[in-house]
């Protein structure tokens, strides 16, 4: 697939890097094609390309979002996402590792209302970038699940085999209402491991009976 991410730090160049390696086209939809994240991305990957975010989405089949959630409403103001993909890995983090919008409202559903052309699914958001990078736990049976929240299902659909080639079980879990609670599991996450020091590579499973 072609796929176009806007944010290639930690988190983009750990998804796109490893959908690359799984044959697909990537590229990195910036405005500031010098800017170190980009040169950095470039240089680990000389298979990744970049574009204009407005060329980008024109061009691709499903887009990344993975800025820090401040920068977001600037960026895709004004981009018309032509009704695709959107893929929000954003976090809304708030002081002390709290929610960003007060526990109101997710951010996914706040990106929806600033991209209106867009598909916004929730996914790669419940675990820091080093189970993005590498998502395999070879001595447990089952794989580590990735939670997804969306609106839209063909833009559910379409991520599905992403996730999958990314080594999770791909659980669809409802509407982008239920983003909220993703970001609630998130700050989970970041709290055990960031401020209490558990090891990163810990991910939820899903079991179903
Ligand atoms: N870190 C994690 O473990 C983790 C896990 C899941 C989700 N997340 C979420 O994923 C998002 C990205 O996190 P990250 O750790 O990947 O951050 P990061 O390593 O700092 O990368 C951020 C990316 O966003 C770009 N960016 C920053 N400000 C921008 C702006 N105003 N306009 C356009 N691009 C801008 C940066 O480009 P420059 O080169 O210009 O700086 C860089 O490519 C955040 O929302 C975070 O909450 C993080």
């Amino acid at each position: 697939m072609k796929l176009a991410f806007i944010g290639i730090g930690n988190v983009g160049f750990a998804i796109a890097h490893k959908l690359q390696q799984k044959g697909h086209e990537i590229t990195i939809a910036t405005n500031d094609p010098n800017s170190r994240s980009v040169t950095s991305a470039l240089k680990k990957n000389e298979n990744m390309t970049t574009r204009s975010i407005q060329d980008a989405i024109g061009w691709a089949e499903v887009v990344f979002l993975a800025v820090p959630f401040g920068a977001v409403k600037a960026v895709v103001n004004e981009i018309d996402f032509e009704g695709k993909t959107l893929v929000d890995c954003t976090n809304p983090v708030g002081p002390g590792i709290s929610h960003g919008l007060n526990c109101e409202i997710s951010g996914s559903e706040k990106i929806q209302a600033w991209a209106p052309s867009a598909k916004v699914v929730k996914a790669f958001t419940i675990y820091g970038y080093e189970n993005l990078q590498d998502a395999s736990f070879s001595n447990y049976p089952n794989k580590p699940v990735m939670l997804v929240a969306g609106d839209d299902q063909y833009a559910k659909e379409q991520l599905k085999p992403l996730v999958e080639e990314m080594g999770y079980m791909y659980k669809d879990i409802g509407a982008l209402d239920q983003s909220l609670h993703l970001e609630h599991m998130t700050l989970l996450w970041v709290k055990m491991v960031r401020r209490d020091g558990h090891h990163p590579n810990f991910v939820w499973g899903y079991m179903e009976r």
